[in-house]
């Protein structure tokens, strides 16, 4: 990794230090606050999680007692969130929690094996619940990094992936800063490096992003190939 390129963490941790979102589970990084709102946001916008997450603490606070719901529940509270097996999956893993004493894992590696966690959301929750030197690799960051990087090929394709989580990777800054970077990156994506209309003039990475130099942000990452319809061979009799 050349030493442009990790010169981007310095402008996002300052960027992020500046003006971040007041989000509620931001204010108490506790496991399993963070872990029930990394579920809520996955394919879902922070504006739309705010109210489920609130509900969601009232009826259970801590993994026990979401635990001990019944399934019929946490689906009520879920209710308009889509994706219902992400509750499912929530449920079942805070069973698997209170088996071991209430005790989330420590570790990424750890937390990937809970149901419905996978390895970017590990790399979240490790991130700002331990400062785990642990690698998130969102849909907004694969954005953002393929474009500083300029990357090529889309999200999803084996090539793709390697060089995205590699990046991700080398750029992790020391522990202490890495709630914050964590968080950095995936603001920038959401709210900077969007994927229409990318408001480049406000980005704090834009100095150092290739894609901007050659004026080719938009072409990165590359729109995922369509998958070709199966084509049909049908044979037709003909009875006379
Ligand atoms: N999307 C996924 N995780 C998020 C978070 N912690 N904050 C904002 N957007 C997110």
């Amino acid at each position: 990794m050349s030493g442009v390129t990790k010169a981007i963490v310095e402008p996002l941790l300052r960027w992020y230090d500046d003006g971040h979102r007041d989000l509620p589970w931001r204010r108490e990084p506790v496991p399993y606050r963070v872990w029930v709102s990394e579920i809520m946001l996955q394919q879902t916008r922070v504006e739309a999680v705010r109210g489920y997450f609130e509900r969601w603490m009232q009826a259970f606070p801590d993994v026990r007692a979401l635990a001990a719901a019944d399934e019929a529940q946490v689906l009520k509270l879920w209710e308009g969130l889509g994706y219902y097996s992400r509750a499912r999956n929530l449920h079942k893993a805070a069973k698997r929690v209170a088996e071991r004493g209430g005790v989330f894992p420590k570790t990424a590696a750890g937390l990937a094996e809970l149901p419905g966690v996978g390895p970017s959301t590990a790399g979240a929750i490790a991130a700002f619940c331990y400062s785990e030197r642990a690698v998130m690799c969102d849909g907004n960051a694969k954005r953002v990094l393929a474009r500083v990087m300029a990357i090529p090929g889309a999200v999803g394709e084996r090539a793709f992936e390697t060089k995205v989580w590699s990046a991700a990777e080398s750029l992790l800054p020391a522990s202490e800063d890495m709630a914050a970077y964590t968080q950095g990156l995936m603001d920038v994506g959401a709210e900077i490096c969007r994927k229409k209309a990318p408001r480049c003039s406000e980005c704090p990475v834009r100095s150092f992003c290739r894609a901007f130099r050659e004026g080719r942000v938009e072409d990165y990452p590359a729109p995922r190939a369509k998958r070709e319809r199966p084509v049909r061979h049908a044979t037709l009799f003909f009875l006379y």
